[in-house]
């Protein structure tokens, strides 16, 4: 069975309740809400500047996960300003967002970079989310099946083991921008990915990987996209930022 995965990404920005301290209160309504779904099995981790991580690692008290935005690809070296695995695992961090469009885009981070550092956190016993998505242009053209599968195949080397791995699909213009592929695409995208990673990596892997689907999903769209076939759980950038509609996102796994 595959747990579904709910995914916070607060990109640079911090939380914003009005309390003394907000990260407190975010991390308390998220443990509040997992304990309220009893045995509905659901996995939370919440993606948080580094400057944040120490202290969501403390609130997380195991009930959730933390992780990093990015990683270097190597362990240590005259990497003036970057973070590698061993110095996130240093502070007890074991998750890590990988291959983000923003990161793509802003800091020209190619499928093979990616490729390098999905490798890095792999041997060094980390857990990644690895995203993937096409732009406007690609979608509009009818190339979007062509490029995820390019970029999967990139990324993920053989014999990755699949608890290690979450795939996240997350459309370029969907992101921030509150438009949202029909639930018949989402299917029809997550279908077809599911059915290209069991012929490439086999059916074992492809029956326990998630895939999870991220891109202006919010308190009001989340339940019915992660009732969707195949789709595992959400990525969430915006609407994470505030405890109320991610716990409310958390919440559409019932
Ligand atoms: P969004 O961002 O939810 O604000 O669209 C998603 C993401 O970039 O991971």
């Amino acid at each position: 069975m595959r747990v579904p995965y709910i995914a916070a990404n607060w990109k640079m920005h911090s939380v914003k309740n009005q309390t003394a301290l907000p990260e407190q209160e975010y991390a308390e309504k998220i443990m509040d809400k997992i304990a309220e779904l009893g045995h509905i099995a659901v996995e939370v981790s919440v993606f948080c500047p580094y400057t944040h991580l120490m202290l969501m690692e403390q609130m997380a008290e195991d009930q959730f996960n933390v992780g990093a935005q990015d990683m270097h690809p190597v362990d240590r070296g005259a990497y003036t300003g970057d973070i590698s695995a061993e110095l996130l695992q240093d502070i007890g961090i074991n998750h890590v967002l990988l291959g983000h469009s923003e990161r793509r885009h802003y800091h020209n981070e190619t499928d093979a970079v990616v490729a390098k550092k999905v490798n890095q956190s792999i041997q060094n016993g980390l857990y990644c989310v690895v995203c993937i998505g096409e732009s406007d242009t690609q979608n509009q053209a009818g190339k979007t099946h062509k490029v995820l599968q390019k970029q999967i195949k990139n990324a993920i080397a053989p014999h990755t083991p699949a608890d290690r791995i979450v795939i996240a699909y997350e459309p370029i213009w969907a992101i921030g921008t509150g438009r949202v592929p029909s639930v018949k695409d989402i299917t029809t995208t997550h279908t077809n990915l599911r059915t290209f990673i069991a012929k490439t990596y086999g059916t074992e892997f492809a029956d326990s990987v998630r895939i999870i689907y991220g891109g202006s999903v919010n308190g009001t769209n989340a339940c019915e996209i992660l009732h969707l076939p195949n789709v595992d759980g959400v990525l969430v950038g915006g609407a994470s930022l505030h405890s109320d509609d991610f716990c409310k996102i958390i919440g559409g796994v019932l």
